[in-house]
């Protein structure tokens, strides 16, 4: 899996955007969610130290490597990692009160599927809350257009102009509220079931 090569360097990687505009987006919504969590694409766990300490976390990776970074944060949750793909969730339907997920719906493979799972496993009147970038608005939809065949054929994983809020909607989720940063490429969508 491509990511397992990127985890030891992934955290320097991001920080000129983490720096930009991540960080601060991260800080206002992860520490909102309450009660069962699952946090797919949980990566090295950047927001798991924002957790509150009522919330039960299952941090969910393909990579193994990147679950193994994870599980060395520092957090107030408790935390579970569970290494599954998020178009197969081995949990029971409704089972958490909340699923959470910051840039992975660009690199899943198909992120419809995936989310349907994620609805799947979220309890009626649940809420999902996803930090993604998304293809722009207006010059930042044309940025992201011409951008992405150079950065896929790059990393062949991530997509810079998924259709992120379209595919949350066609899920099934009733998008609440949605915040958009730098032409709208990065979004803080939280929506429910
Ligand atoms: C770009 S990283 C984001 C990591 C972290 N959430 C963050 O905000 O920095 C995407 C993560 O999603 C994971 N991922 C990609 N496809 C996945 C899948 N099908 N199932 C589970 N995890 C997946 C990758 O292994 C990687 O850790």
């Amino acid at each position: 899996m491509v990511f397992d090569a990127l985890a030891s360097g992934y955290d320097l990687g991001l920080l000129p955007l983490e720096m930009a505009v991540l960080r601060q987006m991260r800080r206002r919504a992860f520490p909102q969610v309450e009660g069962r969590v699952l946090e797919v694409g949980v990566g090295t766990g950047v927001n798991l130290p924002l957790y509150p300490p009522t919330t039960a976390v299952i941090a969910l990776d393909l990579s193994a490597p990147m679950l193994r970074r994870a599980l060395r944060r520092t957090t107030r949750a408790r935390v579970r990692a569970v290494r599954a793909d998020v178009h197969r969730l081995p949990f029971r339907d409704g089972a958490f009160d909340a699923v959470t997920g910051s840039l992975v719906f660009c690199s899943v493979a198909e992120p419809e599927r995936a989310l349907g799972e994620v609805y799947r496993v979220l309890r009626p009147g649940g809420r999902l809350l996803l930090l993604e970038h998304t293809r722009g608005r207006g010059l930042g939809a044309w940025l992201t257009d011409r951008l992405h065949p150079l950065w896929f054929a790059w990393n062949g994983v991530c997509h810079l102009n998924r259709e992120t809020v379209r595919s949350v909607r066609r899920a099934g989720f009733h998008l609440r509220r949605e915040e958009t940063r730098a032409l709208g490429i990065f979004r803080l969508m939280e929506g429910e079931k």
